[in-house]
């Protein structure tokens, strides 16, 4: 049995269907502070499953441990997690008591159990800055923020961990820009208040709730002066999880691969593409650049594709019709 953390959130749902149309046994929990349970009446219409859902905060050791006694538990997908920069920035104390705290609750009850595949959604935040693009696995590390630090510190404290429990192998994943949704649209991106970041900003204009896109600063060291990120199809990522933990049974030895799709795509470029494959207008106006921005990243997505066999196969036209699909069916979210 595989246990989802996290599994009612963005990833986490887009994973969960994943998997069990791959034919897995799967156990989700989730907070529900940054996800809505009708997700899991989505799920079962998308895989015909009702999904094994349990109301448990990852930081709850003695519910954790219930889990893991209740349940057969081989491997953990571990997507619990806060996950906005700005937000990281104004409370950094509850950024670390999850983020990093919750890691440590489940690492802690996986030797009292026969778990011993462990995979951890990390992300690209973990890179320092003035690397030069594309970012490869190798590269310099130093988040510019404690979001991007609670996920270093947690890749960190997993290669300690791996080192003393040889038994158990780890896969870390630095995921790039997840975006996109699930092409029945039944699950995608649900952020709750204003969406603070790109593609959902540009559904919520094009669905009526927004009036215009700020695209923050045009004056970025890019050809056409706006930020440049690599955007990759939750699907893709979702196939991702699937392929690092199918690696893991076989090899039983610990990675860590960016999963992105080697490609950068500017928000001017994003917005074009968006305009032409929903016919939708995004009007837009120019801000002041956004703190903490970068002007361009995007993956070297080889490794992944040599020790993973795995690739992106879903492209911007992709990403952003299964987009505008989720948000046209639930322009309010679930
Ligand atoms: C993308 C680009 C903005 C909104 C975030 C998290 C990161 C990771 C991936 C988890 C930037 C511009 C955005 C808007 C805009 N998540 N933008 N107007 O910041 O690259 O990364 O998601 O691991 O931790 O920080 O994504 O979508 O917020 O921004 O112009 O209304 O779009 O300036 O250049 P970001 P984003």
């Amino acid at each position: 049995m595989i246990l989802l953390t996290g599994a009612t959130g963005y990833i986490g749902s887009h994973t969960w269907v994943e998997l069990l149309q791959h034919g897995y046994e799967v156990i989700g929990i989730d907070n529900l502070i940054n996800s809505n349970i009708k997700v899991l009446e989505r799920i079962e219409k998308i895989t015909g499953v009702r999904p094994n859902f349990h109301h448990v905060d990852v930081t709850d050791s003695i519910q954790i441990h219930k889990i893991f006694q209740d349940n057969k538990i081989e491997a953990v997908m571990h997507f619990a997690g806060l996950k906005s920069v700005k937000e990281s920035v104004d409370k950094p104390l509850a950024y670390y008591l999850n983020n990093v705290g919750g890691l440590m609750t489940l690492l802690e009850v996986m030797p009292t159990s026969q778990c011993k595949y462990f995979i951890f959604s990390s992300s690209a935040t973990v890179y320092h800055p003035e690397n030069p693009i594309p970012y490869q696995e190798n590269m310099s590390k130093g988040a510019a923020n404690p979001y991007g630090r609670t996920k270093w510190m947690c890749e960190q404290i997993l290669t300690d961990y791996q080192i003393a429990h040889a038994d158990i192998s780890v896969a870390s994943l630095r995921y790039f820009n997840p975006v996109g949704a699930h092409p029945s649209g039944l699950i995608g991106e649900s952020p709750s208040g204003i969406p603070n970041n790109l593609m959902p900003y540009i559904s919520s204009v094009a669905v009526g709730k927004n009036d215009y896109l700020n695209i923050y600063g045009n004056d970025w060291n890019t050809a056409d002066g706006t930020c440049i990120r690599d955007y990759i199809h939750v699907l893709d990522l979702a196939k991702g999880h699937i392929q690092a933990l199918e690696y893991l049974y076989k090899n039983n030895s610990p990675i860590t691969v960016n999963l992105g799709t080697g490609n950068g795509v500017s928000v001017l470029e994003f917005v074009k593409t968006f305009e032409q494959v929903t016919s939708q207008t995004i009007p837009y106006r120019f801000a002041p650049r956004r703190e903490g921005d970068i002007a361009a990243y995007f993956a070297d997505a080889s490794l992944a594709k040599a020790l993973l066999s795995w690739e992106a196969k879903l492209d911007l036209k992709a990403i952003c019709l299964d987009s505008w699909n989720w948000q046209k069916q639930n322009p309010n979210g679930y």
